[in-house]
Formats: structure tokens, sequence, C-alpha cells
């Protein structure tokens, strides 16, 4: 019997330390505080809507980056391959419609990469991302910063 016990807590330890948490999971937890559940965000409180908006992201160049390397993102406490699983999620949960079929998974390994090395301004890399959008058409709502 005592080896059985002994069994069963060594196979529950294995489980949560080796499964990483589900992205639906890690959102709640580490996201939805400020973007809320539905990812509407609170403008007043300068907190982007990210709703068929981010995804938009992903059409230019050095967007697919901004969107890990963003403060929240990277300094989030998770391992690089959560933050890819939940930015994989994310982006389908609430910006399919946005994601050009082209749009490639995130891995652990560019996350790690783009953590790694971030830009100095991620503000003023925005901004020329929004002009970037422009030249193809595609207007983004205002946005909570200057
Ligand atoms: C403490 C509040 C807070 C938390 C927690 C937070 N965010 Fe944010 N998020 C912001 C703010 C504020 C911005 C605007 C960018 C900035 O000011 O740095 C932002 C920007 C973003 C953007 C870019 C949107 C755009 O239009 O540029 C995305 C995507 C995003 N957050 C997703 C997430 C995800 C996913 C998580 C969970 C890991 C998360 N955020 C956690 C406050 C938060």
């Amino acid at each position: 019997m005592f080896k059985f016990i002994l069994a069963f807590f060594l196979c529950n330890f294995t489980y949560s330390t080796s499964e990483a948490r589900p992205p639906a999971e890690n959102y709640v937890i580490h996201c939805s505080g400020c973007h809320k559940p539905n990812g509407s965000g609170s403008p007043s409180n300068l907190v982007p809507d990210i709703r068929n908006i981010i995804g938009h992201f992903t059409k230019v160049s050095n967007g697919r980056e901004y969107l890990i390397q963003v403060a929240d993102i990277s300094q989030a406490p998770l391992q690089n391959d959560e933050v890819a699983a939940l930015m994989n999620w994310v982006l389908r949960e609430f910006s399919s419609l946005q994601l050009t079929k082209e749009f490639k998974p995130y891995t652990e390994e560019e996350v790690k990469e783009l953590r790694e090395n971030r830009p100095a301004d991620l503000h003023a890399n925005r901004r020329k991302l929004l002009t970037s959008l422009q030249g193809k058409g595609i207007v983004l709502p205002d946005y909570v910063r200057p």
C-alpha cells in the first residue's frame, strides 16, 4: 500500500512539473487582469484592445517580433515555450481573421532569441509598424498611448 501511495505522489509530481500549463489558463493568470478575459483591454487605463487587431502585426516586417517583445509579454514569468504557446493561442483566439495563411507559429527558440534582444524603444517601434501597415491600407484604431 505504501508503495502504491508513493507511486501515486511521484506520478503527480512528475505531471505538475513537466507539463506546461495550457495557454488559455496562462492567459487568464497572466494577461486577463489587464486585457480582460475577452481581450477588450481597458483604454481608459491605457491597456489596448487586442481583438481583431494584433494579427495585423504579423503582416509587416518586425511586427511578428514586436508581439513577443512588448513589455508585458516578454517579461511575463513564463518559460519561452509557454510564451510561444500563449502567443500562438492569443493570436488565434482574438485575431484569427487578421492572420495570413503564411503565419508560422512561434517556436521556443524564436521566443528565446526575441526576449534576449529587445529594442530599447518599443513605442517608437510600434509607430513604425503602424506606418508600414498604413502603407498596406491597414489603419489600426487610435492607440492608448501617444
Ligand atoms: C499590467 C497590465 C498588463 C498585463 C498583465 C498584460 N498586458 Fe499586454 N499590454 C498592456 C499595455 C499597457 C500595453 C500597451 C503597450 C505598452 O504600453 O507597453 C499592452 C500591449 C499588449 C500587446 C500589443 C498591442 C498593441 O496594439 O500594440 C499585446 C499583443 C499584449 N499586450 C498582449 C498581452 C498578453 C498576451 C499578456 C499576458 C502575457 C499581457 N498582454 C499582459 C498591459 C498589460
